[in-house]
């Protein structure tokens, strides 16, 4: 049966200037404008400088002569930040959550803040409360973990990005909380990057549609969507985290702008500024980074939100300026609106005000910052009487964490079909640092801001124990805990796995200049390797690890989540057909790196390149069409699952001839039977072939171009798209 599928991308920007699409209507945007003004007018300089004022909810905890305690809210600093200050924003930084950590008592804490803070302000201006809310709710015990966005990016899938986006927003809610510090929409260009798997990889085409998926999820779901951290923060020096970006601006525009830009013109109504430096100056001390590129270029009319005490560090890290004051001078006159402080009100508000008296800063420029913040508050309806109540209930979201976890999977080896696993099987030994551990499966931003750590959470499988579960009776099952035992039980085994991962990581205590197996890693390999038994590894992490060769079947698991070992097993079984691909290139080597498909002439020889994955079945590809449309490009051809099982199959469409090797042009799912055959349509707008003819200001320059789906490959030629 032949049906046919018109899949449109995410039509990503053409290059021209716009104003992020508001799903407010223009009276009720005219209304705000006039409550805004007016507050403006009754505001006292105090009152305004709170508004741009961050406080971490720690500081408001426990022992009140220590900011990092956690612990009951602490009355006298409640007082100081909140009345005193007026601070207009708090968040719970990672691992920031009440104790116990229950959702009930993130509700109770939440609320208690919000009623002390209305109290205490004078025009009655509502407090907004942040987190990071980046795969799921992940500082809330009981909260469901999806898998961490490098392994949402292997499925391809925008529409699921989105429901996760809508779910994870319906999550924060339910505990009082409407602004997420989501989506990343940095480009994940190197493994060694601490940061690699909070991004969707390293493709700005991809990127950028997931990015797109992710805020308007966020929107359906009703809470504030974050664009961070704008930008460049992706593409640093050696992949280290808040450094300098080298790259020419031309180029940064071509690979690293297109997904923010997504991000703005699917909504994100806030900005969150690189914590690093582009060429030599600290993004948030640029306004051509913040007021040229964003403002007036991409005519962004939200709030910038500074990251962790940025402001600050103008001065103790990046030695910009030689004083705090300075900094704050400089980062607020380039654009910053609020500071994410994260912890001492007083000395921001001291010398502002002297700044602002001073004449240093402009009041104009205060109110602009202010009038940002009182807006964003206002459109999100915080200002009106009660908040729809969502159900604590959002917090646990399984199926959906586990279909994610499952669409992820990328099989990238599988030599004489080792996998999926035979019941014939007698016996299999299982080995590896991450076969039984559940922090391993949930990566860094999960309960804590290191990940789990001497946390435990509830509900969540090992590999292992998944294995236990799932295993036919006949076949016999052992766990190695060290190379002797392995090699004992691989001896009598049919087959062996190896479940190897990686430590729990956040920011910039993960960052690994040398992404290879540990020591202990590498002699379980060498045990298995040379117990001549087929060997299937299982990689639990969040970057590609270097292999020392490639075993006869390899499952990329990515951090999965909460539901991610039986996604696993399902897959090592084939209950599930894998069908993730490669967001990224699998380096041989750590002196390859940086190493990305789509860059200039540079030689490609990864371990797996981008978009690599294997399936159960097989797929052939059919009658290859192209017909230019104006600015975008339609391509149609069939797909036919040739093989014998139902399987998800991504088709990628590529294109060559320009300056880089190759780019994705675009992409779509689908899903067909044994002996199925669907055509499918596909749609993007040329610029999408930006990398490959670009002008200075980063624009599609036009061309000739390959386009090619698997084998199969036709020819166009591309204008520079008409304005
Ligand atoms: C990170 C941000 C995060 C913020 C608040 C910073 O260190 O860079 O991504 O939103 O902390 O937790
Ligand atoms: C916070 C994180 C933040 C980090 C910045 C941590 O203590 O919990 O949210 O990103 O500091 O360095």
């Amino acid at each position: 049966m032949y049906k046919t599928l018109l899949l449109t991308l995410a039509l990503l920007g053409t290059g021209l200037a716009q104003t992020a699409p508001r799903t407010i209507l223009p009276e009720k945007s005219a209304q705000i404008e006039t409550r805004v003004q007016d507050l403006l007018s009754k505001m006292t300089l105090k009152e305004k400088i709170g508004q741009m004022i961050q406080i971490d909810v720690l500081r408001m905890m426990g022992d009140p002569n220590n900011e990092w305690d956690r612990g009951p809210l602490e009355q006298s600093w409640m007082k100081i930040v909140l009345d005193d200050y007026q601070v207009g924003s708090l968040l719970s930084g990672g691992g920031a959550a009440p104790v116990p950590n229950t959702p009930a008592n993130w509700l109770t804490m939440t609320d208690k803040l919000k009623a002390y803070s209305l109290e205490r302000s004078r025009l009655r201006i509502p407090l907004l409360y942040g987190v990071d809310a980046v795969h799921g709710h992940n500082n809330v015990q009981g909260a469901t973990f999806y898998p961490h966005n490098i392994g949402l990016a292997a499925a391809f899938h925008p529409e699921l990005v989105q429901e996760l986006g809508k779910q994870t927003a319906l999550a924060v809610r339910s505990t009082g909380i409407l602004w997420n510090f989501a989506p990343v929409a940095d480009l994940g260009r190197d493994p060694r990057w601490g940061r690699f798997y909070e991004t969707f990889g390293e493709d700005p085409v991809l990127v950028s549609s997931l990015v797109t998926g992710q805020v308007k999820g966020q929107l359906e779901g009703g809470s504030i969507a974050t664009v961070k951290h704008f930008y460049g923060y992706g593409s640093s020096v050696d992949g280290k985290d808040r450094a300098n970006t080298v790259l020419e601006d031309s180029v940064l525009r071509t690979y690293d702008l297109p997904a923010y830009r997504a991000a703005l013109e699917a909504g994100a109504q806030t900005v969150m500024v690189n914590s690093g430096s582009v060429r030599g100056v600290p993004a948030h001390a640029s306004s051509d980074i913040l007021q040229k590129l964003l403002r007036q270029e991409l005519g962004f009319k939200g709030v910038v939100l500074s990251d962790w005490e940025d402001v600050l560090k103008l001065q103790t890290v990046h030695r910009f300026v030689g004083s705090y004051k300075e900094a704050i001078k400089v980062s607020v006159n380039s654009g910053v609106d609020v500071a994410m402080i994260p912890h001492d009100a007083a000395t921001y508000a001291r010398l502002l005000t002297e700044l602002v008296a001073e004449g240093e800063v402009s009041q104009k420029r205060i109110d602009e910052a202010v009038g940002n913040m009182l807006r964003l508050k206002l459109e999100a309806g915080l200002f009106e009487a009660k908040p729809k109540a969502v159900s604590l209930d959002t917090l646990k979201n399984v199926d959906l964490a586990k279909r994610a976890a499952l669409e992820s999977m990328t099989l990238l080896e599988n030599k004489n079909n080792l996998l999926p696993l035979k019941n014939t099987f007698k016996k299999l030994t299982v080995a590896g640092d991450s076969a039984d551990s559940v922090e391993r499966l949930l990566g860094g931003w999960s309960i804590n801001w290191q990940g789990l750590g001497k946390d435990t959470v509830s509900g969540v499988s090992t590999v292992w124990e998944a294995l236990k579960v799932q295993t036919p009776k006949n076949t016999a099952l052992v766990l190695a805990t060290d190379p002797l035992e392995l090699k004992a039980e691989a001896a009598s085994s049919d087959a062996v796995i190896l479940v190897l991962g990686e430590k729990p990581y956040a920011e910039g205590d993960g960052d690994n200049s040398n992404p290879t197996l540990s020591t202990a890693q590498m002699e379980l390999w060498k045990v298995a390797r040379a117990s001549k038994k087929p060997t299937i590894v299982v990689l639990v992490s969040g970057r590609p690890l270097i292999l020392p060769e490639k075993p006869d079947a390899l499952l990329m698991a990515y951090l999965p989540g909460s539901q991610g070992a039986e996604a696993i097993v399902e897959t090592l079984w084939g209950k599930a057909n894998p069908s993730g691909r490669l967001p990224f290139s699998y380096p041989k080597t750590v002196d390859q790196l940086p190493l990305n498909y789509n860059r200039p002439s540079s030689a490609y020889t990864p371990l797996y390149p981008f978009g690599a994955g294997l399936s159960y079945t097989t797929f052939a590809y059919g009658s290859l069409k192209v017909q230019p449309k104006g600015n975008t490009v339609q391509v149609s051809l069939s797909v036919k699952n040739t093989g014998k099982l139902e399987g998800n199959h991504i088709v990628q469409l590529f294109a060559d001839g320009g300056k880089a090797q190759k780019q994705l042009a675009a992409f779509a799912r689908v899903s067909l039977k044994a002996g199925e055959s669907k055509d499918v349509t596909l749609e993007f707008p040329s610029s999408n072939l930006a990398t490959l003819s670009s002008t200075a200001q980063g624009q599609f320059g036009g061309g000739n171009f390959n386009l090619s789906v698997g084998t199969l490959g036709v020819k166009v030629a591309l204008e520079k798209p008409i304005r």
